[in-house]
């Protein structure tokens, strides 16, 4: 494609609107999405800047087990803390969820490093979110009480003196795209001379 043609710029509209057209979705279909897409949609995370190529994260794909033993825990430390009537309804808001993803960043001794090794991960979280988007599939990043629980990390296998829980993140065709707003880019955007 011809740099500046007609072309060239309408591509990059479209590119424009896939980042911008990304929404946290909170409705799912109830459709299973592909593991080759999931997988692929990984791979390009793992495609983050990342400062002295650290590759600090982890990519946990939960399967049913992980996910009812997810939903029950949630239930448990909503019931301690709300009551059983909302812990039942987001029980089964979350047992909804078609497709989750938890992605931890490795603990570091050196705090810029781990501070670095969070950005970073945060990037591959955003690559990941984007890659589904422009295949019609949406996601949410939580991080809620339960991604730092102790019981989340027995559950999925992860060593809280070596890495840390980045998000969980749901993913799915999404039943309803909310609408957002953000601040006009004079209010954010300082141009020095
Ligand atoms: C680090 C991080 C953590 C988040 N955790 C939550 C969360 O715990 N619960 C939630 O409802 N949304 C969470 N979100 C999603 C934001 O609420 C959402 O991005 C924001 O409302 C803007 O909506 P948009 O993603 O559609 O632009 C999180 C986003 C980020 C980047």
């Amino acid at each position: 494609m011809e740099r500046g043609s007609a072309a060239d710029r309408q591509s990059l509209r479209e590119f424009g609107e896939v980042l911008k057209g990304r929404r946290t979705i909170n409705l799912y279909l109830d459709l299973e999405v592909p593991r080759e897409l999931v997988r692929d949609a990984i791979e390009a995370a793992t495609w983050a800047p990342n400062h002295h190529v650290t590759e600090p994260w982890r990519f946990i794909l939960m399967g049913s087990d992980a996910v009812a033993r997810t939903v029950d825990l949630v239930r448990e430390i909503t019931a301690a803390k709300k009551g059983a009537e909302f812990a039942e309804f987001k029980a089964k808001s979350w047992a909804e969820k078609p497709g989750w993803l938890t992605v931890t960043c490795r603990h570091s001794e050196d705090p810029l490093l781990e501070r670095e090794d969070y950005a970073a991960c945060s990037v591959a979280v955003q690559n990941f979110m984007l890659y589904l988007w422009k295949a019609g599939v949406g996601s949410k990043w939580t991080s809620g009480d339960i991604t730092r629980d102790p019981r989340f990390f027995e559950i999925l296998g992860i060593d809280a003196a070596a890495e840390f829980v980045v998000g969980m993140i749901w993913f799915g065709y999404p039943r309803v795209t909310p609408q957002q707003s953000r601040k006009p880019l004079a209010d954010v955007l300082t141009e020095l001379p």
